[in-house]
């Protein structure tokens, strides 16, 4: 029996933020709270959206959202938004800052302290405070998924917040608010796109639609990618990279799997996520080659332009490792800076994470044993 989820709305196109006012006026909201980060308002991305709004709304921004969510940055945004009476809350970020405003919107309407509901979901109700999420990066699907990660100190794994009423109620996919993102983040965040894409893909909870979906926005990556992070001002590259994201977080709906359970046995440092799961791809594709059923390989293979052959899973993994080196990310976690050397606990950790649940094959705590090996490098 397949499942057929129901996404948040979204507006995608060049220009899609004209569509912000009359959708925060639909939902009754006159006096958001934007939640970003001090680059964001550096680089003058937050003004262009304060610019998008009406000259006479009382907005108020939050612009401390840390580069990894945590507990810390969802508290100030709450003190910002119960001292200025918001009545709604817009996200102008990367991952950490859409994910911020999902724990965000709970905590509105909660009288408890964060910890209380991450500890226990069933505390997160429907009674939430309205949510928009404008991505300004191409990569994380935050914008539209209804799970997300909370660090309840920098460096501790996060804890997830995942439930159908974080769920955004509407996403405002504008690459415009992509084009300052520099070359490293357009690289890692797109590579992000491409594992959920492949994780999604190959779900055990995959069904046409989303194969469709995901397929689609593997094309995209693998042919806007490096147009993306060589031209930041390409409109077309950042365009199909907007819709890859956004692509990949339909595509994660399905589930997620291997790859994203080694990168949390990493999370333990502050690590960005898009550049430990494209690390982690390889290693899960050479794990997965002459594995599954259904030609499912072959056919991902060809959406990366890749001979679809008995060996599509090397393939594909020796054509991410070559866009990762060619974009000049790392090959290994080590070479981003982790010197953690509890390998047995990385093991467990990366066997017992939930993300294995929709797994075409789950690993072994062996198989998880030569897995983190080969990614840590
Ligand atoms: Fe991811």
């Amino acid at each position: 029996m397949a499942h057929i989820p129901s996404f948040p709305g979204v507006h995608f196109g060049f220009e899609a933020v004209k569509e912000l006012s009359g959708e925060l006026k639909n939902r009754g909201v006159d006096r958001p709270l934007i939640i970003t980060d001090q680059g964001l308002v550096e680089h003058g991305v937050c003004q262009q959206l304060l610019d998008a709004l009406p000259a006479d709304m009382a907005v108020s921004v939050f612009d401390e959202i840390p580069e990894n969510p945590t507990i810390a940055g969802v508290e100030g945004a709450l003190a910002i938004y119960q001292a200025k009476n918001c009545n709604g809350i817009i996200g102008l970020g990367g991952g950490s800052v859409l994910d911020s405003g999902k724990a965000l919107r709970v905590a509105t309407n909660q009288n408890m302290p964060v910890i209380e509901y991450l500890n226990d979901l069933s505390k997160v109700t429907a009674d939430v405070a309205p949510y928009i999420t404008i991505p300004t990066t191409a990569g994380t699907g935050a914008e539209i998924t209804f799970g997300g990660g909370i660090h309840p100190e920098t460096n501790a794994p996060a804890m997830t917040i995942r439930s159908i009423h974080v769920q955004p109620d509407l996403a405002i996919c504008d690459p415009d608010f992509t084009m300052t993102l520099p070359p490293r983040l357009t690289a890692a965040t797109g590579m992000d796109a491409l594992t959920h894409c492949v994780e999604g893909f190959l779900s055990s909870n995959a069904n046409p639609p989303t194969e469709a979906i995901a397929l689609d926005g593997t094309r995209r990556v693998v042919d806007f990618i490096e147009r993306a992070v060589e031209d930041g001002s390409d409109r077309e590259a950042r365009l199909n990279m907007s819709m890859a994201a956004l692509q990949g977080g339909m595509a994660i709906y399905m589930g997620l799997g291997p790859i994203h359970a080694l990168s949390m046995c990493f999370g333990d440092s502050p690590l960005h996520h898009g550049t430990l799961v494209t690390v982690a791809m390889p290693a899960v594709m050479r794990f997965y080659n002459g594995k599954l059923a259904d030609s499912v390989l072959e056919r991902y293979a060809a959406a990366m332009n890749l001979r679809a052959d008995k060996d599509a899973g090397n393939r594909i993994a020796d054509a991410v490792a070559e866009m990762n080196a060619k974009l000049s990310l790392p090959s290994t976690v080590r070479e981003m800076g982790y010197e953690k050397t509890d390998v047995d606990r990385m093991i467990q950790e990366a066997y017992e994470s939930p993300f294995n649940l929709a797994s075409p094959i789950r690993p072994s705590l062996a198989d998880y044993e030569k897995l983190v090996t080969e990614v840590l490098g």
